[in-house]
This record gives C-alpha cells, sequence and structure tokens, in this order.
C-alpha cells in the first residue's frame, strides 16, 4: 500500500506543477492498478531498441549532487524510479529540465539541506545513492533506509562501513539514516562481501575526500563502470572500475559536463529471452554484447542462436528445435546476473528435462515461482534452488511480485497458450521503457487494461 501512498503523494506534486518533470511522469494514481493482458503464442519478430540502463542511470542522476556545475545526461530511460529521483532533486530544490524524453539538464547548486524527503526515499533502493553523495559534498546525509524490490532483508551495513572508514559516523532517526563527518579522509575500505551498490557509494563518498582510498572487493558490474567514467569526466581520478580494486584520488571541483548513460543490459537480456521464449527472430539493438555474455552462453547451451554484431544481438528459436535442459548459477559480474534468474527461469520451464536455478545473491528471488505455478509451470523452490521441470505454459491471472518477476510473467504470457493478466504492473514500470510499446512493435499481442481507482470496471485500450 506504501507504493500507492507514494504515487498519490507524487500526484500532488506533479498536479501542482504539471511540467515539472514534463515526461517523466510518474503514472499517475489512476494507473496504479493497471493491467497487462497478453494473448500468448505470437512468435516475437523484428527489431527493438535497449534504453539506457536503470541500475547505470540512477546512480549517474544522484551523482549531479557531486558536480560543481549544471551537467546534461542522455540516454536516461523513462521509468518511475527516475521520475522519482528527479522530484527528489525538485523537492532539494535542485534545477531540473527536461531537454528531450531521454535527456535531463541537472543544477544542484541550490541544494542546501542534505535530507532527502522521507516517502519518495523509502520507495527504491537507489535512494541509498542519495547518502553517499550528499556526504561527498555537504559531510552530512539524512535519508530514509531505502526500498526497493522484496527480495528479502536488503541491508546497508556495508555501505555504513564504507562511510565510516573515511570518518564518518552514522546513527538510525526515525526511520532515516543520518550521517555525519568532520571532513572524509581517504583510507581502505574492503567489503566483506560484493556489493554493487556499496561500491557505487564507497566512490561517491570517497571522490571528493582528502587523500586516497583503495576499495577492495569491489562489485564489477558494468554500471559501476559507466558511473566512474562519468565521474572521471569531470575531473575526478577513479581507477580500477570493473576491477576488484578501484583506487580514488579525491578532488576538490567536478566541473559540468554532457554524458550518455550506458545501454541496459538486463533490459536487452529480458528481450533476448521473450524472443527465445515465443521462437521468434529478433534483432536487439542499442547494446554493448560484452556486458550480455553470460546470458548469451546460457541461451546458446538451451539452443537458441544468439547472432552477435558491434551494437546487436540477433536471437533466434524459429528453427523448431527443442530447448535443453540446463543449470544456473547466479553470481556478480562478469557471472550470471541475479537480475535476469525470473526471466531465464520463464524459459527453462519449456525446455526438456529438468533444470535447476540457483541464486543466493537474494534472501529470496524466488516469490515469482508460484505465480507461475498457476500457469501450469512444474517448477519447485528448496531454499536458494529451484528445480525445473520442463513442459508447456497456459495462460492466467498473475500478479507481478517485483521489477524482473513481472519481467518474467510477461514472457511467461508471451510464450503461453491462452490468455494471461498481469497485475500490479508498477513494479515493472519502475525499470522497462514503454515495454508494452517495444513488445506491440515486434508481434505480441498486449494490451494495458485502465483500471480506474475506486471503480471495479476495466477499460482496454
Ligand atoms: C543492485 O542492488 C541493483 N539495484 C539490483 O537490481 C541488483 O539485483 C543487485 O545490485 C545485484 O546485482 C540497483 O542498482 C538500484 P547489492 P543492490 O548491494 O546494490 C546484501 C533490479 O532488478 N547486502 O549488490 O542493493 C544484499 O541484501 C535490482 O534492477 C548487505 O547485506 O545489491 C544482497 O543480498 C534488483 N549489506 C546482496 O548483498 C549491504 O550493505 C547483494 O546486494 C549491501 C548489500
Amino acid at each position: 500500500m506504501l507504493l500507492i501512498r507514494l504515487y498519490r503523494e507524487i500526484i500532488k506534486i506533479l498536479k501542482k506543477d504539471d511540467n515539472s518533470l514534463g515526461i517523466f511522469k510518474v503514472r499517475t494514481e489512476e494507473k496504479i492498478l493497471d493491467k497487462f493482458v497478453i494473448r500468448g503464442g505470437k512468435p516475437l519478430h523484428g527489431e527493438v531498441t535497449i534504453s539506457g540502463a536503470k541500475n547505470a542511470a540512477v546512480a549517474i542522476v544522484t551523482a549531479a549532487i557531486l558536480c560543481d556545475e549544471p551537467c546534461i545526461i542522455e540516454n536516461v530511460p523513462d521509468i518511475s524510479d527516475i521520475a522519482i529521483c528527479l522530484e527528489i532533486f525538485r523537492q532539494m530544490r535542485a534545477d531540473v529540465r527536461l531537454i528531450n524524453k531521454n535527456t535531463v539538464r541537472i543544477d544542484t547548486k541550490n541544494i542546501s539541506v542534505p535530507s532527502v524527503p522521507y516517502d519518495l526515499a523509502r520507495s527504491m533502493r537507489a535512494s541509498s545513492y542519495f547518502l553517499g553523495t550528499l556526504l561527498g559534498r555537504f559531510h552530512e546525509a539524512l535519508v530514509a533506509l531505502p526500498g526497493g524490490c522484496d527480495l528479502g532483508d536488503r541491508p546497508i551495513d556495508q555501505h555504513l562501513k564504507a562511510f565510516k572508514a573515511l570518518g564518518a559516523s552514522d546513527i538510525m532517526e526515525n526511520g532515516s539514516v543520518h550521517i555525519k563527518a568532520d571532513e572524509l579522509i581517504g583510507n581502505q575500505i574492503y567489503f566483506d562481501f560484493i556489493t554493487v551498490g556499496g561500491t557505487i557509494n564507497a566512490i561517491f563518498a570517497a571522490v571528493k575526500a582528502k587523500g586516497y582510498t583503495v576499495i577492495e572487493n569491489a562489485a564489477k558490474e558494468p554500471h559501476i563502470v559507466d558511473v566512474a567514467n562519468f565521474l572521471n569526466s569531470m575531473g575526478a581520478d577513479i581507477r580500477g572500475a570493473g576491477t576488484d580494486v578501484i583506487k580514488i584520488r579525491g578532488v576538490d571541483y567536478l566541473k559540468g559536463i554532457t554524458y550518455p548513460v550506458i545501454p541496459d543490459q538486463i533490459e536487452a537480456g529480458t528481450y533476448m529471452v521473450a524472443a527465445a521464449a515465443t521462437r521468434g527472430n529478433v534483432l536487439i539493438k542499442n547494446v554493448i554484447p560484452k556486458h550480455l555474455e553470460s546470458i548469451t552462453a546460457k541461451l546458446r547451451n538451451i539452443g537458441v542462436s544468439v547472432e552477435e554484431f558491434d551494437e546487436s544481438v540477433r536471437v533466434r528459436a524459429d528453427s523448431g528445435g527443442i530447448f535443453l535442459k540446463t543449470n544456473i548459477r547466479t553470481m556478480p559480474h562478469p557471472g550470471f546476473p541475479t537480475d535476469m534468474q525470473p526471466q531465464m527461469s520463464t524459459l527453462l520451464t519449456l525446455a526438456e528435462g529438468t533444470s535447476t536455478v540457483y541464486d543466493d545473491i537474494f534472501d529470496n528471488r524466488f516469490r515469482y515461482v508460484s505465480e507461475l505455478r498457476r500457469m501450469g509451470a512444474d517448477i519447485s523452490v528448496d531454499g536458494k534452488v529451484a528445480v525445473i521441470h520442463g513442459g508447456r505454459l497456459t495462460g492466467a491471472p498473475v500478479k507481478a511480485t517485483d521489477l524482473r518477476a513481472g519481467a518474467a510473467m510477461i514472457i511467461a504470457g508471451l510464450a503461453a497458450s491462452g490468455v494471461t493478466e498481469i497485475s500490479d504492473i508498477y513494479h515493472i514500470e519502475r525499470g522497462y521503457e514503454a515495454i508494452e510499446e517495444k513488445l506491440k512493435a515486434i508481434g505480441a499481442d498486449i494490451q494495458r487494461v485502465y483500471v480506474p481507482s475506486g471503480s471495479d470496471m476495466a477499460i482496454s485500450v
């Protein structure tokens, strides 16, 4: 119910000044109950263009706080997590202007109070980046404990460990983390385990600290490299991003730049799996094939054809061959990404034989399995392992239990015979730009059904 309250909060703001965020509008509350209705069994054919990477963009947009001049960020995906970040900036008195659908100019010079509006901050995981950026600039930050997809417990102890290593102290105040430092001094930071957000927040806190910081056991995801490239373009001194040791020499000033966000490896992987599951033939454009290597390898194991070009991949499963069983173990990059686990598990429900999927990155990333079972999937979960006996899927009413689980429900609906109705699609809109338009353009029979709040009437469009 929190999200509905949150959307109502944002609607109040947007109605006050409707042009504030232009196209980056969070879906109005009338849309909170929207559903997707999919008539499955149609192979996907054609071309789809991938948007900017959500998990890079939320960090890079927030990093504008560290910039001493206005900066322009391009290839920003039009998704609700970004809309929330920009609304947080507006409420903190930053100047946010949309140059076009996916380009935003941010000037944070007028931010004076290093505190983030509570309800907006607790609605997503990425709000934790306001801790690192506000601390890096103001030596203080007050941010609600972050929310985000319900994947089990998601503490930020490693983030706080990094901040403490640089001289900060933290206390919990009414559900918010309050961190302060007289000054930030470079130091060695050793993460107990690999954490994407912790690595990015350590970079944010160190980039203007006095002296030299070494981050050990760092995460190596493509979006960490993108964040480092963005900051280095502004004049930061960050070396080793993309390896497990990142070295940072603090600087005093970061100049304004124009910077394009990298393509989204998980959005690309999602469309690759959708093309395979529907036995289609799709060219997926605006990708970095190297970021997709683990996904490509697994699809080829299953018997799917993946052809790599400079900035695109073609996925084909229209030869009529069977899908072969395989085993998946999610790992930090460059291993198989946990954010592709629900989508790949869905494909494996169509494979011959028994496959296993092991995912221990989060406490519980299998909540979607009970929804897949409604569609006839023979899948069981024992702790961190799902065991999948391949078969067929038939349409059913299901829920999106989180962002990537919602994407998996779409893939299941596209592959199933009959009609699938997916509710709680606001989860999906957090991370996939214009997903229904992109799918329709490659042959999917998908309709958004508006369910105006307070009525039980569904209006299909
Ligand atoms: C980022 O989450 C992504 N979110 C997630 O994507 C992604 O699944 C995850 O990285 C792993 O790749 C964003 O970038 C906004 P972690 P993050 O810190 O930073 C535990 C999606 O679908 N942990 O690498 O939260 C944590 O609970 C989303 O796009 C601690 O215990 O991931 C988890 O079990 C979902 N203490 C594990 O480590 C900490 O201080 C990995 O978390 C930090 C993390």
